[in-house]
C-alpha cells in the first residue's frame, strides 16, 4: 500500500465516522455537534498560524486579524458569564485546569477536590494534570444518597486542612455544587476558589444550574465543546477586576499561566470558532440548555419507569444534561457495547460503591447533542424505549440499529445556531 492510500483510508475512515453518527443516537455527556459557522472556521488560514501573546502584543507579526478575532472572543466570553476577565486560549478543558495549577498553586501545596471515584475529572486527580504539577490532593467526602459533596464534611475539612485552593466541578454532575456555603469557607482559610465547569458551561452561561462566579468562585474553567457547543478546547474566566495590586497580581499569574505556561500556538482557528459559538451561545443559548435539562429529565423519567435505576429520583433524576443509570455489579461495558450495535452511543461509567474504573457498574448519558438535532420531551420517549429494548428486553441489536437510523433521518440538520438547516454530519467534500 503507497502513502497515498495510507492518506485516503484515513479519510473513508473518518466518512464511515460522520455516516455513523448521522445515523446513531449520540448521548455521550461530554460531546456535541458544531454550527456550520464554526465549522467553517477550522478550515481558515488561521488554522496554520501562530499568535503568541496576547492581541497587540505579540512575538509573531501578521496577526492583525486575528487580533480582532481573539479581541471578539474575549468580549463574547465576558458578555456570556458577565465577567471582567477572559481567556479564550486554552487549547482544551485540561489546559485550562492545567494553566490554573500552574498559576495559583506550587509543587507540594495543598488542594481539596472531590475524588475521581466521585465524579471528579482526572485532571484534578493525582494521575492527571494535578498529580503533574506535584499537588497534595485531599478528598472531600461525598454523599451518595445527595449525589453531591457532603456539605458539612467539605466545610470542615476545608477548615482542617487549609488548602491553597479549593477545587470543585465535575465529569458526573446532576446537581449544582454548594458552592456559595463552601467558597465562604474557603475564603476564610485564604484558598482561592477554583469551579472547573468543563461539563456545564452552556448551562451556566445561559442562565441555569448555577452561577458560578456568583456564588464565590474566583476562576471558573470549562471545555467550549460539551454543552456550550463550539470547537474543542478550553477557556478561563473570572470577574476578579485586578483593581488592587494583589489582584492584578492574580490576574498576571492566570495570564502567565496559560502562556508560557501550557500553551505555544493555541489553535486560531478554534479561537475564532469560539468566538462564533459564543454569539451564537449568546442568541440561542437560553432556549437551547433549557431544552437539554428538560431532555435530560423526561428521559431520566422514562427510563425510570420503564425500570431502570436511574439515580436521583429525588431531585427529578437530574438539574443537569446528565443522568446516571446502574445497570448492575460490573455490567456497565457490556451494557454501553450492546448499546452501541444499536446506534445507541454511551459510556460505562462508575457509580457511587463502585472501584474499579474499568469495570462499572452504570452508564454516563447526555442529552446535549439530541437536542442540539432537534429533538425534545417526545424524542426522549422513543430514544428510552430503544435503549429499554436492547438492555431489558435483549431484542436483536440489529434489528434496532435499523430502526434508530430511520428514527434519526428526520433529526439531522443542527439547531440553536445561525444558518440553521445544514446538516450537522455532513462531509465537507474536498476531492
Ligand atoms: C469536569 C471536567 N473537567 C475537565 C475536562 C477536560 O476537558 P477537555 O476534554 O476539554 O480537556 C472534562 C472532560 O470531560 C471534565 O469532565
Amino acid at each position: 500500500m503507497g502513502w497515498y492510500e495510507d492518506a485516503l483510508y484515513v479519510r473513508e475512515q473518518s466518512m464511515k465516522n460522520n455516516e455513523f453518527f448521522g445515523n446513531s443516537l449520540p448521548l455521550i455527556a461530554s460531546e456535541n455537534i458544531l454550527s456550520p459557522l464554526c465549522k467553517e472556521m477550522l478550515l481558515t488560514d488561521f488554522h496554520g498560524r501562530y499568535a503568541e501573546g496576547t492581541p497587540g502584543n505579540r512575538y509573531y507579526e501578521g496577526c492583525e486579524f486575528f487580533d480582532n478575532v481573539e479581541l471578539k472572543a474575549m468580549e463574547l466570553a465576558k458578555k456570556l458569564f458577565k465577567c471582567s476577565y477572559a481567556d479564550v486560549r486554552p487549547t482544551a478543558g485540561t489546559t485550562a485546569n492545567m494553566a490554573v495549577l500552574k498559576a495559583l498553586i506550587k509543587p507540594g501545596e495543598t488542594a481539596t477536590v472531590l475524588d475521581t471515584a466521585d465524579g471528579a475529572h482526572i485532571s484534578f486527580g493525582k494521575w492527571g494534570a494535578a498529580g503533574l504539577r506535584g499537588v497534595n490532593l485531599v478528598h472531600y467526602p461525598f454523599n451518595d444518597e445527595e449525589m453531591n459533596i457532603d456539605i458539612d464534611g467539605a466545610a470542615k475539612l476545608i477548615r482542617e486542612i487549609k488548602p491553597k485552593l479549593a477545587l470543585f466541578g465535575q465529569s458526573v454532575f446532576l446537581v449544582p455544587t454548594p458552592l456559595e456555603e463552601l467558597a465562604e469557607v474557603a475564603h476564610e482559610v485564604d484558598a482561592y476558589v477554583v469551579y472547573d465547569a468543563a461539563h456545564v458551561l452552556g448551562l451556566i452561561a445561559a442562565g441555569y444550574f448555577q452561577d458560578p462566579l456568583r456564588e464565590g468562585a474566583d476562576v471558573m474553567t470549562g471545555s467550549t465543546h460539551k454543552t456550550l457547543p463550539g470547537p474543542q478546547g478550553g477557556m478561563i474566566v473570572s470577574d476578579h477586576k485586578g483593581e488592587t495590586d494583589e489582584d492584578k497580581k492574580f490576574l498576571r499569574k492566570l495570564n502567565f499561566g496559560v502562556f508560557p505556561g501550557v500553551t505555544s500556538s493555541y489553535h486560531l482557528h478554534h479561537v475564532a470558532a469560539k468566538a462564533i459559538a459564543f454569539a451564537e451561545h449568546l442568541e440561542f443559548g437560553r432556549d437551547y440548555a433549557k431544552q437539554t435539562i428538560k431532555n435530560a429529565q423526561k428521559l431520566g423519567e422514562v427510563l425510570y419507569e420503564k425500570g431502570f435505576e436511574v439515580f436521583g429520583e429525588k431531585f427529578g433524576f437530574t438539574k443537569s444534561h446528565q443522568l446516571l443509570v446502574r445497570i448492575g455489579e460490573g455490567k456497565g461495558k457490556e451494557a454501553s457495547k450492546m448499546l452501541y450495535e444499536a446506534g445507541i452511543v454511551t459510556n460505562m461509567n462508575m457509580v457511587p460503591g463502585d472501584e474499579n474504573p474499568l469495570n462499572p457498574s452504570g452508564l454516563r448519558l447526555g442529552s446535549q447533542e439530541l437536542t442540539r438535532i432537534g429533538m425534545k420531551e417526545d424524542e426522549m420517549e422513543k430514544v428510552a424505549d430503544f435503549i429499554k429494548r436492547v438492555i431489558i428486553d435483549k431484542e436483536p441489536t440489529e434489528k434496532i440499529r435499523k430502526e434508530v437510523a430511520d428514527f434519526r433521518r428526520n433529526y439531522q440538520n443542527v439547531h440553536y445556531c445561525f444558518h440553521e438547516g445544514f446538516k450537522g454530519y455532513e462531509y465537507h467534500k474536498l476531492v
